[in-house]
């Protein structure tokens, strides 16, 4: 009996043991709506480069190439092999209820990042967080930079008193593009700038869809375009393709703002191409994904990750100019 009793008591401490989360090898699970997008893959590559300098955790990364179905299969994939949180960056930000049900079953905790998922659908279960940014600050700072360019350049070509635009704008239904397009040219509008919109077209985010409906605009317009507003870099980037691929000479090219400060974005800003873009944290978010993730994952207390109202992290934007591009770069580059 005696004998029984301490095999008993060695194999419930062999237990408690087991369950000490810095010895557990702890597994996070990740599904990114499209592995091709510039700014989730920077997001990613630091989030790895967070958890490598972990101990015992590892991470399954997953795309799910901009299909949800795909993305709810690899969550529950995740589950089943035994992850111990989940972030997503949702195909659909309205669709994440199968995602949530299948992760509350499991009791497993989801991250969700960077495409917001609504309130509602964060409150139906006390294990869902979001990280991501405020998209009416970055329009409001883009608007900003923009209005401060206009004020200090020749940038009104015709003297006409009204500042022509086009708006290249991110997918239809994402919290970033419609909040962006509205902020930032209100925001032109609060500073005293007269603007006449010549067009606005979706580009998904794209470079080379970007570069397209550009190269259209500028057939269409030529040098009465005076100011161009991207959703995000790699769309200004691809407006400056078509303008590099157009018989416009540069000095008559429009003012030209992004979105994102990702490392082609700053090297643009440094030559000069890009007037201006507004940094969207994407070393904040993934470093603030690894902490969270862990703290879950481990059982630790999530306190001093100053979560608003327990399930939200949003990092700032700020601003980038030629002032400031090399600093962040120089940053981006030193990880
Ligand atoms: C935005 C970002 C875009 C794109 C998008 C994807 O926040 O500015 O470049 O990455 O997220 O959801």
């Amino acid at each position: 009996m005696k004998k029984l009793l301490s095999l008993m008591l060695a194999v419930f401490l062999a237990g408690c043991t087991a369950r000490t989360p810095t010895e557990q090898k702890i597994r996070i699970g990740v599904t990114v709506y499209d592995q091709y997008d510039t700014f989730i893959s920077e997001l990613i590559s630091t989030f790895n480069a967070d958890i490598a300098g972990r101990e015992n955790i590892t991470v399954d990364n997953y795309s799910a190439s901009k299909n949800q179905l795909t993305q709810n299969k690899q969550v529950q994939q995740m589950i089943n092999d035994g992850c111990n949180v989940i972030c997503v960056n949702l195909v659909d930000r309205t669709e994440p209820s199968r995602i949530i049900e299948a992760a509350r079953k499991a009791g497993v905790p989801v991250i969700f990042f960077n495409r917001e998922l609504v309130e509602e659908d964060l409150m139906q279960w006390e294990g869902l967080y979001y990280i991501g940014a405020d998209a009416e600050e970055s329009g409001i700072i883009q608007g900003q930079i923009a209005a401060d360019i206009i004020r200090n350049t020749a940038a009104d070509r015709n003297e006409d008193g009204l500042i022509s635009y086009i708006v290249l704008e991110g997918e239809a239904g994402h919290q970033d593009a419609i909040v962006r397009t509205e902020k930032s040219v209100g925001t032109l509008m609060e500073e005293g700038i007269q603007v006449e919109k010549l067009g606005s077209a979706i580009a998904n985010w794209n470079r080379s869809q970007a570069q397209t409906r550009m190269a259209q605009y500028i057939d269409q317009f030529g040098t009465d375009i005076e100011l161009v507003l991207g959703n995000n870099d790699d769309m200004a980037l691809g407006a400056i393709d078509a303008y590099k691929s157009s018989r416009i000479s540069e000095e008559d090219w429009p003012v030209i703002v992004g979105i994102d400060g990702t490392e082609p974005g700053l090297k643009a800003v440094i030559d000069g191409d890009l007037d201006g873009t507004v940094y969207n944290d994407s070393r904040g978010q993934a470093e603030a994904m690894a902490a969270l993730a862990y703290a879950l994952a481990a059982g630790e207390s999530t306190e001093n990750l100053s979560l608003k109202d327990g399930k939200y992290i949003r990092l700032p934007y700020l601003r980038i100019t030629a002032e400031n591009a090399a600093d962040y770069l120089e940053q981006a580059s030193s990880q």
